[in-house]
């Protein structure tokens, strides 16, 4: 009878309270719970009794229950009472957004896709035969040096067992072409890691993204009109493409591709040092020894690749002048880049 009363005195004005006055009366845990497990302990003649007893118990904690649940609902924060104070002025909503390279590297891909090219991933760490054995680097050859390397693992023994760091986006290209069968008309974006000093031109861990098209009658001209495309979407409707003669061992010819400057349009300016012209990827036909490395017959079978940086193209098309800018994460630098 005394905990009757409490019941009927008790009062609750929170959640909180309500979960307090629940777990009390009618958990597994709480006292009613208790008083019915003593009920066997009680001569068989008062037994009903009590048990009635503790019924009325049990049933009037539950309609309080009920009661203090539908009254918080009725007064809770979706209802205006006095708690509410409609007047104060909202919490602003912080949208974050993109970052300038996952915007590019998304436009690049885009760009290509529109054109029949699908999207390739490949590891970053790599041994010596995808970033460079198959790739046309002969052992110990000097070119291997155009690119510093950090290796994970180096061997003492042939230099082919080395682990390394992927120092360009290459390596995925040789995984394609040893996998599937021509046609491959892939892009393949992707991290590379070089070992160099950190400044405004250079970092150690930078992005690229590779072409690759495969297939029989592949020529210099597909190449040409490819970039042209992309050049043409990426920056500028009227931009120009001018290819200078280069070298690298796993594409023979190969070409440096250039974009007409499409800031100063040739009146002149900083970014391109008023040449008019602004380098954006590597290029050229892939050397037929690379094909047979990969297991592609060169007689029947010809390609191109190109390769260029997501970080150059960025800065490029937003005029940033340092590239440590995209790794400081500065949020006054990041928030410029809102719904671009
Ligand atoms: N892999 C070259 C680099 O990182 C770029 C490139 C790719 C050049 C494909 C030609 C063809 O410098």
């Amino acid at each position: 009878h005394a905990l009757l009363t409490e019941i009927d005195q008790s009062e609750v004005a929170s959640p909180e309270q309500l979960e307090t006055f629940r777990l009390r009366y009618l958990s597994k845990k709480g006292v009613v719970t208790a008083l019915f497990e003593q009920l066997k302990q009680i001569e068989p003649e008062q037994r009903r009794a009590v048990g009635q007893e503790l019924n009325k118990l049990k049933n009037r904690a539950q309609e309080r229950f009920q009661e203090f649940g539908q009254r918080l609902e009725a007064s809770g924060p979706m209802s205006a009472g006095p708690t509410v104070d409609l007047t104060l002025p909202v919490v602003p909503n912080q949208l974050g957004s993109l970052h300038p390279l996952t915007i590019v590297r998304r436009r690049i891909i885009e760009i290509f896709e529109r054109i029949g090219f699908n999207v390739a991933y490949g590891p970053e760490i790599e041994t010596d035969w995808y970033n460079f054995g198959a790739l046309n680097f002969p052992d110990n050859h000097p070119a291997r040096e155009m690119q510093d390397t950090f290796f994970i693992e180096k061997n003492g023994g042939p230099v082919r067992d080395d682990v390394l760091l992927r120092t360009h986006t290459s390596n995925v290209q040789v995984r394609l072409m040893e996998h599937k069968r021509p046609p491959i008309r892939s892009i393949m974006p992707g991290r590379v890691f070089r070992n160099e000093a950190i400044s405004a031109r250079a970092h150690c861990v930078f992005h690229q993204v590779e072409g690759l098209y495969v297939d029989t009658n592949v020529s210099f001209r597909d190449l040409k009109d490819t970039l042209y495309h992309f050049a043409k979407e990426m920056f500028d409707k009227d931009s120009q493409i001018r290819l200078r003669p280069s070298y690298f061992p796993f594409t023979e010819p190969s070409a440096e591709i250039d974009v007409s400057c499409f800031i100063c349009k040739g009146a002149g300016c900083n970014v391109c040092k008023y040449s008019g012209w602004v380098e954006i990827a590597g290029s050229g036909m892939v050397d037929p020894a690379v094909l047979s490395n990969c297991g592609i017959d060169p007689e029947e079978f010809t390609g191109f690749a190109f390769g260029m940086g997501i970080e150059r193209i960025t800065m490029l098309r937003y005029g940033i002048k340092d590239l440590r800018l995209f790794t400081e994460n500065d949020v006054r630098f990041l928030g410029q880049f809102k719904g671009a």
